[in-house]
């Protein structure tokens, strides 16, 4: 296809006598031909190796015959051909991104995230009550955990839950360290993050929600554990901007979560762009009236 569209502009630049120099074509559009490279370039990266995206929905196979599904009301497809950097498992259309966790440490503590991320940004636009009880699912290596303290009194909570236990260990060991009461690990499993019921004022999946195995069983049980009035917050990489150098499975658009949270019941009531390449976007629980 880029082939065709090169032979397309040689054709329209030709000379009256329908003969194209492509030296001179090239010199005179050097700059947009540059452009063209480095989107081209970055779309490859984004794309991960596989490339064969047509193959997909041929080769989809329902998971209820796998027996993949663990409620009824949730849908999965398994698919054949997918990215290397998923696996394999769709959900609404999306495909599930390979967990990066606590074996990522370097990545997630890199030096540069704060500036990139703006955590500050985040906290501030959440208007965090101080005495509030905050679950941060798919807490990592504790990034946000340590950063949600510093909004807290001393009757707030938080509830840090991760399904891999070297996270509960990191977090466990950052907490003690600090003499810190507030934080609780909690090990979550891939379907339930085992939250009491009623008992948080706000969720927040911070780049973590694209790798729930089972997101839609994991969104009902955390409606289950929100107090009434309780948000959602997840905060994901803008896949709408192919530029952001983030594997695209690792970003989401807003229309999708949008699409994903309704399914789970719930209710989309803001999304900030205030950060420099993530979505943050607010839900709350829909109430049947
Ligand atoms: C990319 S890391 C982000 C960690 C952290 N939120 C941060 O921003 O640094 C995603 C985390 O989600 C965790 N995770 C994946 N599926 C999960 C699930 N179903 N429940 C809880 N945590 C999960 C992974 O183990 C991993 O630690």
């Amino acid at each position: 296809m880029l082939g065709q569209f090169f032979k397309f502009m040689i054709y329209r630049n030709s000379s009256p006598h329908g003969v194209a120099s492509p030296l001179r074509f090239a010199c005179r559009h050097g700059r947009r031909l540059a452009a063209i490279a480095i989107a081209v370039v970055m779309f490859w990266m984004s794309w991960g190796s596989t490339s064969i995206l047509a193959a997909e929905s041929l080769n989809s196979q329902r998971n209820s015959s796998l027996n993949l599904n663990s409620s009824p009301a949730c849908t999965y497809d398994q698919r054949r051909f997918h990215r290397n950097t998923g696996i394999g498992k769709f959900y609404q259309g999306r495909e599930i991104a390979k967990v990066i966790g606590h074996q990522d440490l370097f990545w997630l503590e890199r030096p540069t995230r704060e500036g990139e991320e703006r955590p500050d940004l985040l906290l501030n636009l959440l208007d965090i009550a101080p005495d509030a009880t905050i679950a941060d699912i798919g807490a990592g290596t504790g990034f946000l955990t340590v950063r949600l303290l510093d909004r807290l009194n001393e009757n707030g909570r938080i509830l840090a839950i991760d399904v891999e236990p070297e996270s509960q260990d990191i977090i466990d060991f950052i907490a003690r360290d600090r003499g810190e009461t507030r934080i609780t690990t909690i090990l979550g499993s891939p379907s339930d993050p085992r939250l009491p019921e009623n008992s948080i004022d706000l969720a927040i999946m911070l780049d973590a929600y694209h790798e729930f195995e089972f997101p839609c069983e994991m969104m009902h049980n955390i409606k289950a554990a929100l107090k009434p009035g309780g948000r959602v917050v997840l905060v994901e990489y803008r896949r709408e901007n192919p530029l952001i150098p983030i594997k695209t499975l690792h970003k989401m658009t807003e229309r999708q979560a949008k699409q994903e949270m309704a399914a789970a019941g719930f209710v989309w009531l803001d999304t900030r762009e205030d950060l420099p390449s993530q979505h943050i976007m607010i839900f709350e629980q829909k109430i049947d009236r």
